[in-house]
């Protein structure tokens, strides 16, 4: 049994509506955290906690809402920068030799908005609160397409790899401040987001896994705990894939 020493706790996750992010606020709650959960869907508390709407991409919703969970739990310990969308598109496609469509700037920018920015606009509304608090753990999630990229996902993979850079940045500038700071690359996970690709896609995807199967929501959620468990107290600054293996033959 691994001391994780994460009971009493507080940890903010983000996009903890559904999938990863409920999942994760759940497994933390287990161990005895007290979850605050944010989204910008309706969503619920786990355990004894709190959910609060909050758009990551709005600097004043999220620090209204990190002045509200200091106000009522008196400190944030982990932060997991979990929310994120996908608008998928083709840089360029083309039909007989023509131009038929392009990614558009609204397909760009909004990914980029609610994939990088917000991880930039939560982190440093709660980084202070982590240095005042002695330390921390801040856990961002990448992607396996953010490290080997993926057809028709330019924006998407732009804010992928983008946190991996801003995790080595952050591991970098705040480690003085006993704050460790990683990020975890998923592989397929079923969740929504995957839920409305073709089936082809998704059975493509698991006959690229050598562990034969998608991940689940869980998967992940173990990942994060482990991470911000003082049994990873040494890591900071890198990335875990969890992904079945996934990244060979893709
Ligand atoms: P999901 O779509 O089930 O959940 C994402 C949540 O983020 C939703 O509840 C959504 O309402 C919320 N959200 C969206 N915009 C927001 C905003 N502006 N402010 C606050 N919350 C917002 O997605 P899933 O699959 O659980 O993904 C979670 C994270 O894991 C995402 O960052 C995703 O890119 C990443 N990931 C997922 C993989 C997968 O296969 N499902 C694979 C690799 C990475």
């Amino acid at each position: 049994m691994i001391e994780t020493g994460l009971k009493d706790k507080v940890a903010i996750v983000t996009g903890a509506a559904s999938g990863i992010g409920q999942a994760t606020a759940r497994r933390f709650a287990q161990e005895g955290c007290q979850v605050v959960s944010w989204d910008v869907k309706d969503g619920q508390a786990e355990g004894g906690g709190l959910f609060q709407k909050v758009d990551v991409t709005s600097a004043a919703s999220v620090s209204a809402a990190v002045d509200e969970v200091v106000a009522r739990f008196g400190a944030v310990h982990v932060l997991v920068n979990n929310a994120g969308i996908l608008r998928d598109g083709q840089l360029l496609k083309y039909k007989e030799g023509a131009l038929t469509g392009m990614m558009s700037d609204e397909q760009f920018d909004s990914v980029i908005s609610v994939n990088l920015k917000g991880v930039f606009v939560c982190t440093r509304a709660v980084a202070p609160r982590m240095i005042q608090a002695g330390g921390g753990v801040i856990l961002n999630a990448s992607s396996v397409v953010g490290l080997y990229g993926n057809f028709g996902q330019t924006n998407y993979v732009a804010t992928k790899a983008g946190v991996i850079g801003m995790t080595r940045v952050w591991a970098r500038e705040l480690g003085k401040y006993k704050i460790r700071v990683n990020a975890v690359a998923p592989g397929f996970i079923a969740t929504e987001m995957v839920k409305g690709m073709p089936e082809k896609v998704l059975n493509s995807m698991v006959d690229h896994t050598p562990l034969g199967r998608v991940g689940q929501p869980e998967d992940i959620a173990n990942a994060y705990l482990w991470l911000a468990s003082d049994a990873a107290s040494f890591v900071s600054g890198t990335v875990i894939s969890v992904d079945g293996g996934v990244v060979t033959g893709t």
